[in-house]
């Protein structure tokens, strides 16, 4: 089938889109508003981008109900700072809980019973009980698409500290799957484990290039 984005819905772009990007890794991320309040959501448009300097994305799209920006994207640009906690399966509980449209005066910590711990580099507090965390700087946002319901804003953040919880390494510093135990986002509500894992070795290139 051959489907003409511009001869569809949002709605139905959004479908597929997380219907077939997948499973996307869950970015929950901690900010804090102009006035102090805490909050948490989670995001799973969210990828690496580049090492040197380490930097990430994410996009948080409009409400879908009222076209209005989420509070992680006005939080984020009032002050400039956010940390992305990674999702495990102990946590995948309370993620959901924050993925609720609360005012922007909730503190989602305590909505979802999570240990705010504090940064060192950043002023919003990391979720003490995610394996790994990431402090973010703000680097850049772009907005695409409409002010409503549809458009989005991708955000750019440099990593300027990583916490990763000790007993996830293994003695040559990478992170054991097991331990880490990520849980990714697949369409709907639907959510997938660490499954079945196999290895391909890169071929070399031939001598010569
Ligand atoms: C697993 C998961 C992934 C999500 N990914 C996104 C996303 O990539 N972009 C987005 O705008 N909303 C996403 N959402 C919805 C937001 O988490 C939700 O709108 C949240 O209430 C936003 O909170 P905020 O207003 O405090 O920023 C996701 C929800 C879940 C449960």
């Amino acid at each position: 089938m051959i489907i003409d984005p511009s001869q569809q819905t949002y709605k139905e772009n959004y479908k597929l889109m997380i219907g077939s990007i997948v499973p996307r890794p869950i970015a929950f991320v901690s900010s804090l508003s102009a006035d102090g309040v805490r909050n948490l959501a989670p995001f799973s448009f969210f990828t690496g981008i580049s090492t040197q300097p380490p930097t990430i994305c994410f996009t948080s799209s409009r409400r879908a109900s009222d076209g209005c920006r989420k509070d992680t994207l006005n939080n984020i640009e009032a002050t400039g700072e956010f940390v992305v906690n990674m999702v495990s399966e102990d946590i995948v509980v309370p993620m959901n809980e924050c993925a609720t449209d609360f005012s922007p005066d909730v503190d989602e910590f305590e909505v979802a019973g999570l240990t705010p711990v504090a940064s060192e580099r950043v002023r919003p507090p990391r979720v003490g009980e995610s394996p790994i965390s990431f402090e973010c700087k703000l680097y850049q946002t772009l907005s695409i698409g409409p002010e409503g319901a549809g458009g989005g804003t991708l955000i750019i953040g440099e990593i300027v500290l990583f916490h990763v919880r000790d007993d996830l390494f293994d003695e040559r510093r990478r992170i054991l799957m097991e331990r880490f135990r990520p849980v990714g986002r697949l369409g709907g509500p639907e959510y997938t484990k660490i499954g079945e894992r196999f290895k391909l070795e890169r071929k070399k290139p031939p001598a010569g290039g």
